[in-house]
């Protein structure tokens, strides 16, 4: 048979195959998530999320030190406090849990990227991401302790810092709040296009985050919008973030590619802990091959256009590529 065309021929071995292949993943796309807790010597497994642990900030330097020789370059760093109280302080007082383990994986590699979760959920007794009035998360209120939060943690020496929140107007107060502070330099990775997500369900276990009534509905987006998100992220944008993230990651690959096309700003891509969960426990039960599987569906989120991906898988898929 004549054919003009044979597209087969260009996947005829791997030498070919590896030559015209269009995305390929690099330790460079990876930012691993750290869990830190009060305490001493814990070095514990979370449950939820097989082989991630929380760490007591003095058992952080073993991880650091691991991570940094795997070649990951940035960490997105979570605190689980044992205070709570309405107005989470524990989340911007200076000697708080996320602020000392700043410190302490800037002391152990300056190199690291420090990016810090900027939240209020693990730190209220409600568990909501804001200041409760009249059970509903009052926005303007909350924006304001979210741009103090963002400032302390600037203060204590992190280099980037990543709003979860979804309040309205929150990338332009901390801008504002950190330029007026001397911190022109610390960038803003803004949780733009964050979705009422069940996929959260394994990292409230590990936060300790769950609301304790209502969910968030009020602030986190319809998973059925897509067009919304375009309007999120350029709100983002015009207020000055240097990143826009979508999260999840792998059921909003369309949303991640719409972003893509519009927009000019590099892409984050949070593949959360339920979408984690779901391939560890797939995998303990033999029923699909992790490596594979991981590898596949990081690079799907970077053939959609993410330029970086959060995953729990960090250390796996660094040393797979590593080989
Ligand atoms: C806090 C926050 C959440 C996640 C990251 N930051 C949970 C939530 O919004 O309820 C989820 C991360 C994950 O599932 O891996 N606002």
């Amino acid at each position: 048979m004549i054919l003009t065309h044979r597209p087969r021929r260009l996947r005829v071995n791997q030498a070919i195959r590896s030559l015209v292949r269009e995305t390929n993943l690099s330790v460079n796309d990876f930012v691993y998530p750290i869990f830190a807790v009060e305490g001493e010597k814990i070095k514990r497994e979370i449950p939820s999320l097989v082989n991630n642990y929380h760490f007591s900030v003095d058992m952080l330097e073993a991880e650091i030190k691991e991570i940094s020789e795997l070649g990951i370059k940035a960490v997105l760093l979570f605190g689980v406090p044992d205070h709570k109280d309405a107005h989470g302080s524990e989340a911007y007082s200076e000697n708080g849990i996320v602020q000392r383990a700043i410190k302490e994986i800037k002391r152990v590699n300056k190199e690291m990227l420090v990016i810090t979760d900027v939240c209020m959920c693990q730190y209220t007794d409600h568990g909501h991401c804001g200041i409760i009035e009249d059970m509903y998360v009052n926005n303007d209120k909350s924006v304001d302790y979210i741009a103090k939060i963002a400032l302390s943690h600037a203060k204590a020496g992190a280099d980037m810092v990543a709003p979860s929140d979804m309040m309205d107007g929150r990338i332009g107060a901390m801008r504002d709040v950190l330029d007026s502070n001397g911190y022109t330099e610390v960038s803003i990775m803004a949780y733009s296009a964050k979705y009422a997500s069940a996929f959260y369900g394994p990292f409230r276990a590990a936060a300790n985050s769950t609301p304790q009534f209502g969910d968030r509905k009020t602030y986190q987006m319809d998973p059925g919008n897509s067009d919304e998100a375009l309007r999120e992220v350029e709100l983002d944008i015009v207020e000055g973030a240097d990143l826009v993230m979508v999260k999840p990651a792998l059921a909003y690959l369309d949303v991640v590619r719409r972003i893509k096309d519009t927009y000019n700003i590099p892409i984050v891509a949070y593949n959360v802990s339920g979408e984690y969960a779901m391939i560890k426990a797939a995998a303990e039960k033999g029923w699909v091959d992790e490596k594979a599987i991981v590898l596949e569906k990081l690079t799907a989120m970077k053939r959609a256009g993410a330029d970086l991906i959060i995953t729990y898988h960090s250390k796996d898929a660094a040393k797979w590529i590593r080989g």
